[in-house]
C-alpha cells in the first residue's frame, strides 16, 4: 500500500482535545523506559521533543530523570495550550518549556543533549526534513530516540488494527489513527531514510504489530 499523507499539524481545537484525552500511558511509559535502557548513562541534560504535543513525554521524562530539561517543539498552537496547562498541573515549568514552531525552522540557542520523538515522521510530508533536523540541532554523540506508526500492509489491515486497539475511543481519534496508520513509514523505508542521513548504525526494531522504534548516537 502507498502512503496517503495526512494533514501535516494537528491544530483543530476538537482533535488536539481527543487527543490529550486518550490514555497513551503504556506507549509513552513504554518510550520512557526504553530512552532508559538505551541509554542508562545519561541522566542530565537538555533533551529536546520533536513534535511534543500535549506534553505527556516531556513530562514522564523529567519525572523519570529530574536533572534533564526538556524543550517540546509543536507547530500546534491548540497543542502547545493542552501542554502548558498539564506542565502547570505537573508543577513542571523549571524543568520543561514549550515552543510553538516547526521542527524544521527550529533553532536552538546551544544544541541539545539529546533528541526524542514520538509519533510525529509520519506526518511530515518529507521525511528527511525530520532527520536533518535531528543532526541539525543536537550535539555530536547526543542519544536519539524515536518511535512512530509502522504502516501496514492494506487500509483492511489499518482498520482491523484501529478497531482492535482504539475500539473504544472517540471517532475523531479513531478516523486520525486510521490515517496516520496510511501515513506512516514502513520499518524498511526508516531504515532507508536513516542510511541516507548518515544514521545507518542506528537500531531499528518493531515492538509490536504497529510501532517501529529506533536509537543511536549522533556521529
Ligand atoms: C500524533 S502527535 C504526537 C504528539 C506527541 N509526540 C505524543 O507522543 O503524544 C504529532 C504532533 O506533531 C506535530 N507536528 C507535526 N509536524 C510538525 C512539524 N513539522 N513541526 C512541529 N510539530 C509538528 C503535530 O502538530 C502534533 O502535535
Amino acid at each position: 500500500m502507498n502512503r496517503v499523507l495526512e494533514p501535516e499539524f494537528m491544530d483543530d481545537p476538537e482533535q488536539t482535545q481527543a487527543y490529550a484525552q486518550t490514555d497513551f500511558s503504556k506507549e509513552n511509559e513504554y518510550f520512557i523506559n526504553e530512552f532508559r535502557r538505551c541509554f542508562p548513562d545519561f541522566r542530565s541534560g537538555s533533551v529536546i521533543d520533536l513534535g511534543c504535543g500535549p506534553a505527556d513525554i516531556p513530562i514522564r521524562l523529567v519525572q523519570a530523570l529530574p536533572n534533564c530539561r526538556v524543550i517540546g517543539i509543536d507547530a500546534s498552537r491548540p497543542m502547545i495550550q493542552l501542554g502548558e496547562k498539564a506542565i502547570t498541573t505537573a508543577q513542571l515549568h523549571d524543568c520543561i518549556q514549550l515552543r510553538c514552531e516547526t521542527i524544521q525552522r527550529t533553532f536552538l540557542p546551544a544544541l541539545a543533549d539529546a533528541v526524542i520523538s514520538n509519533s510525529v515522521l509520519h506526518h511530515l510530508p518529507l521525511p528527511m526534513d525530520f532527520w536533518t533536523t535531528i543532526t541539525r540541532l543536537a550535539k555530536p554523540s547526543a542519544p536519539v530516540l524515536i518511535m512512530d506508526l509502522a504502516r501496514p500492509q492494506s487500509t483492511t489491515i489499518a482498520q482491523i488494527i484501529v478497531d482492535q486497539y482504539a475500539h473504544h475511543e472517540q471517532e475523531i481519534l479513531r478516523r486520525d489513527f486510521y490515517n496516520s496508520m496510511l501515513a506512516a513509514f514502513t520499518h524498511e523505508e526508516v531504515s532507508v531514510q536513516l542510511s541516507e542521513s548518515g544514521l545507518g548504525h542506528f537500531v531499528i526494531t518493531c515492538p509490536d504489530d504497529r510501532h517501529w522504534i529506533a536509537h543511536g548516537h549522533l556521529v
